[in-house]
């Protein structure tokens, strides 16, 4: 299992510098037109900072739907609710400008939002917050409520101990699980207020905690919530002092990061892991598939970059790979026409591992880096082909691979050995497979060539 985290390294390597080159490129397309005019200055300063640093998560008008989203978990936030997670401010109020400055400069932790004081100035941090400000109307209507905290008490041991029963009687262990594990939670079918599902942190992994690790930190998300997440606020069910208690026993639930372990209790840590991942094939695989990227190629794309509505998985992304030909991404969904429907498990498994195609044809090492995925055992291949099968199936035929003729592809050759010459892979928007079952053969409903 160990040398298993090495083994993501490398397809995660290369897929991500697909995709980091395409999302430049993306980004140029974004860029925005000029200012109206008719903001001050600063708005538009914070307008630019935004357009280059955030748009590409959250979305050019805040809604969240940037580039990236799709391929994200969580979701980056749509700002245009007003609703924010990491307070200082009562159950629904909206954030404080220190609240957004906290987040902004130290990022959240286990998510993708990152630490921006270590890329952007503090200056362009306040800036973007007052335009981050102006995609919901609260900001501009409300006042920001603040929760008043008291000073902290000292931790005791028997402080601990009514931790403990506080948190076995408000019922944290339904979604936590027994100790914060995450074992025997009982609430499954979590989601947010976007509909997007929700997974509660082991709260024996504080590293994970996004609004900080601290029993201050805790306490202040017991009082305040999470707001638009199902993990509620305790302002009424419980006293001050038990939302202390509770949260020191919180602290005191941390286990040691694998990075303190030692060899033995490594190998133990990565055992028992094991166990879990074996214990459930499908949640495995949906690991598996998200941190390899899979849907990162096999989901069609539009023009703006962002991924097309129920598209996901379903193939039909055109990728150039001038001297080697055209090559257009596999339906990965359940479909039995067009899909993985009418795949053994055993064709799957050897398409990713030897590039073998279930007609027989050989893939190149790339751009699907399969001699990579050759490494993965086969408990993982039978997790992600396990949860290749849960994927709803979407109709959409895909066309073989184009090949240039000898002399032509010769002639490519000759250029990038012999001349030097580069020639970047292109990935082009739209769908290059026939989705619509009583279409004719015709390609139909591609975008003409718009590149990624
Ligand atoms: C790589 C993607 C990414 C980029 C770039 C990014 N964010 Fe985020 N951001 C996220 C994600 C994901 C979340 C949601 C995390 C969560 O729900 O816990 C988030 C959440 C937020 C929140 C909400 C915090 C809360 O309390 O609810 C704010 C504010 C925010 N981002 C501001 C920004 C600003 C400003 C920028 C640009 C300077 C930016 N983000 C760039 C991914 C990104
Ligand atoms: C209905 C389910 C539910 C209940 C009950 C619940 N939580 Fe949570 N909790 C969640 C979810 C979901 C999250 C993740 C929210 C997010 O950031 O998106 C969370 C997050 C947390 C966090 C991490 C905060 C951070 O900064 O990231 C802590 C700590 C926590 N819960 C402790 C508790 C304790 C202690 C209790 C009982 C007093 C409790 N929770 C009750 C669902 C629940
Ligand atoms: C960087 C892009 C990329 C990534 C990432 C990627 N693929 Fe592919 N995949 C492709 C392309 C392109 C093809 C078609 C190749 C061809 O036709 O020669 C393909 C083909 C396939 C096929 C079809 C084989 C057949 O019999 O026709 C399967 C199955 C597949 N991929 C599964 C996966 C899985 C599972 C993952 C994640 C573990 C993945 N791919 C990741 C680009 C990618």
């Amino acid at each position: 299992m160990r040398s298993k985290s090495y083994r993501f390294v490398l397809p995660t390597i290369v897929v991500a510098a697909f995709i980091g080159a395409t999302f430049l490129l993306c980004q140029q397309a974004l860029s925005a037109p000029p200012d109206s005019g008719s903001g001050a200055a600063s708005s538009s300063a914070g307008k630019q900072i935004y357009e280059s640093h955030c748009a590409y998560c959250h979305g050019l008008a805040g809604k969240g739907d940037g580039i990236a989203a799709a391929y994200l978990s969580p979701r980056p936030r749509d700002f245009t609710a007003g609703k924010f997670k990491f307070r200082s401010t009562e159950s629904g109020s909206i954030p404080t400008d220190d609240d957004l400055l906290k987040t902004i400069s130290e990022g959240l932790h286990s998510t993708a939002m990152p630490d921006w004081k270590t890329f952007i100035s503090s200056d362009s941090i306040k800036l973007v917050i007052g335009y981050v400000k102006t995609f919901s109307a609260r900001f501009a209507n409300e006042k920001p409520r603040p929760f008043i905290v008291g000073s902290e008490p000292t931790m005791t041991p028997s402080r601990l101990a009514t931790g403990a029963e506080v948190f076995q009687r408000l019922q944290c262990q339904s979604c936590h699980g027994v100790g914060g594990t995450g074992v025997g939670a009982t609430a499954s079918e979590l989601f947010d207020d976007w509909g997007n599902p929700e997974t509660p942190p082991k709260l024996t992994e504080p590293w994970t905690f996004r609004g900080g690790s601290s029993p201050a930190d805790i306490y202040l998300r017991f009082r305040t919530g999470i707001d638009g997440t199902p993990m509620p606020s305790y302002i009424s069910s419980a006293t001050d002092a038990e939302m202390w208690d509770a949260a020191f026993y919180v602290t005191s639930l941390g286990r040691t990061p694998a990075w303190k372990m030692n060899a033995d209790n490594l190998k133990k840590f990565y055992a028992s892991q094991d166990s879990d991942a074996r214990s459930n094939p499908i949640k495995r695989g949906k690991y598996l598939v998200d941190t390899h990227l899979c849907a990162s190629c096999h989901s069609t794309f539009n023009a703006d970059c962002t991924m097309k509505d129920g598209m996901a998985f379903a193939g039909g992304v055109k990728i150039d790979l001038y001297p080697f030909g055209v090559f257009y991404t596999q339906n990965l969904t359940s479909d039995k026409e067009t899909g993985l429907g009418n795949f053994t498990d055993a064709e799957i498994k050897r398409a990713i591992t030897t590039g073998v195609t279930k007609a027989n044809g050989r893939m190149l090492p790339f751009p699907m880096p399969w001699p990579s995925y050759a490494m993965l055992s086969d408990e993982d291949l039978n997790a992600i082909v396990a949860y290749l099968r849960t994927l709803p199936p979407v109709y959409n035929k895909i066309p073989p691979p184009e090949h240039l003729n000898i002399v032509s592809y010769m002639w490519g050759k000759f250029q990038m050995l012999i001349l030097g010459k580069v020639f970047p892979g292109k990935f082009y928007s739209g769908n290059y497979g026939i989705s619509n079952p009583s279409a004719g053969k015709s390609i139909s409903d591609a975008s003409k060539g718009v590149q990624k």
